[in-house]
């Protein structure tokens, strides 16, 4: 690894992204929103018409991605998909359970992975998903695995989705999330689970600053 490393892995609606977002920005350091990648590989693949069990054309399509991940004058992250850039679409419900089912396929993460490392430059990285503590960056010196009661993570991610003007339903949201994490945490590649020498934080009952102050202590401690 060329800088330091934080991941934070977890299951959909933990916070993860919210939480690695904004200790990256304290800190000064890259951030990595490896779901992101999955999400891009899932509507590039719709968009194209390509076959969802081709998985040799989803990884071919996978390595070569033309997205660029920028900041506007806000600060806030704009993703860029062949030049053209990518709203609400990438953040659907449908585009996250199409992208549990590329991400599946172990062509498909080999064919991510390198550019997944790229984002590991000085100062240092933040990078959240399911395997950033257990394959990715598997040396990182701090790893947490951020959770919370599904219940919970339901009705986050339902606020998000309301927040960002899309339609959503408490109920049917919960079931595709646990629907979602069961796929990504039985899958045989790189399933969902806390690396070995992973900080567990179940935030069921903490906010957000409570998550951010705790992984910022620790960032310290291991500093
Ligand atoms: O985190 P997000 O909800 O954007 O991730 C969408 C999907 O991408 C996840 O459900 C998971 O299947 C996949 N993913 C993955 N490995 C990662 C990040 C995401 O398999 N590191």
């Amino acid at each position: 690894m060329t800088a330091p490393v934080i991941t934070v892995d977890g299951p959909s609606g933990s916070g993860k992204g919210t939480v690695s977002r904004l200790v990256a920005e304290r800190l000064g350091w890259h951030w990595l929103d490896s779901g992101a990648l999955y999400r891009l590989v899932a509507l590039a693949a719709l968009r194209r018409g390509t076959d969802p069990a081709d998985v040799q054309a989803l990884a071919t399509l996978a390595r070569n991605l033309d997205v660029r991940f920028e900041v506007d004058d806000s600060g806030d992250p704009v993703i860029l998909l062949d030049g053209e850039r990518v709203g609400g679409e990438l953040r659907t419900e449908q585009t996250g359970d199409a992208a549990s089912r590329v991400a599946a396929h172990q062509a498909v993460r080999d064919a991510l992975l390198e550019r997944q490392r790229a984002f590991c430059r000085p100062p240092g990285l933040v990078a959240d998903g399911r395997d950033m503590g257990t394959v990715v960056f598997a040396q990182a010196p701090l790893k947490v695995f951020l959770t919370a009661s599904c219940e919970e993570r339901a009705k986050r991610r339902y606020k998000q989705l309301k927040e960002q003007g899309l339609s959503a339903n408490l109920h049917a949201l919960s079931e595709e999330l646990a629907e979602r994490d069961r796929r990504d945490a039985e899958r045989r590649v790189a399933p969902l689970k806390p690396a070995d020498d992973a900080v567990v934080v179940d935030s069921t009952q903490m906010d957000i600053d409570a998550v951010l102050e705790q992984v910022l202590r620790l960032a310290r401690e291991r500093g």
